[in-house]
């Protein structure tokens, strides 16, 4: 699958708000800064397609891109951010649970951890409740280049074994939007759950 092509196609604010649910998407969900908007550029090659910031809580509506007709990547706002006001914030879990929880579409969900920090709380629940739906994660630890070689390699190893407590179908990649490390494994999941 060719995903430079991809196109904004709008943002929404609760589920309704989406396209029809027909065809097939990938969700990418995370914490706040974890570069879930990063990854999603990197993997389309299009510098400016989702808004990045240095600022947790930037992607705060659900936003649609469109590959190619019926095939969709979807950003989600991201979780977990603690300065952001309670009624702003309680609205965007809201849409999160009702987008996974929902939508007949989701054909697969890309959870991204900073490597520096993975699995915490939220993130363990969304694995929890992703392989009870029976929906194929890709763990991805992001900003890969921050960890040299040797610690990167054995936190990798460390985030499979973890991943194997949820007994649902995940995989585990590094990832990095600076240096592209993982991304033809990232790629090569995506066109799968894309086409299959
Ligand atoms: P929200 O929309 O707030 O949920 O954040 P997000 O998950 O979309 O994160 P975003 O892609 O906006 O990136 C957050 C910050 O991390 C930005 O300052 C990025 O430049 C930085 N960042 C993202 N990916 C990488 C990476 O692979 N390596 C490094 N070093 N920094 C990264
Ligand atoms: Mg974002």
């Amino acid at each position: 699958l060719n995903f430079q092509p991809t196109k904004f196609v709008t943002s929404a604010a609760d589920i309704r708000q989406l396209p029809d649910d027909t065809g097939v998407e990938i969700a990418f969900a995370g914490r706040s800064n974890a570069g879930k908007s990063s990854a999603l550029n990197t993997l389309t090659r299009q510098r400016g397609l989702a808004r990045t910031s240095k600022t947790p809580g930037r992607t705060q509506l659900i936003n649609v891109f469109e590959v190619e007709a019926g095939r969709r990547l979807i950003d989600l706002p991201g979780y977990g951010y603690a300065k952001v006001p309670l009624p702003v914030k309680e609205k965007w879990q809201l849409a999160l649970s009702e987008y996974l929880q929902q939508r007949e579409s989701l054909r697969g969900l890309v959870i991204l951890m900073d490597i520096r920090h993975p699995y915490r709380d939220v993130d363990q629940d969304l694995l929890h409740w992703a392989t009870d739906c029976e929906i194929p994660v890709l763990v991805l630890l992001t900003k890969a280049d921050k960890l040299k070689p040797g610690p990167r390699k054995s936190t990798l190893l460390k985030a499979r074994e973890a991943a194997m407590v949820f007994g649902g179908d995940i995989t585990v990649e590094m990832f990095s939007s600076l240096t592209k490390i993982g991304l033809e494994e990232t790629e090569q999941k995506i066109s799968e759950w894309l086409t299959q």
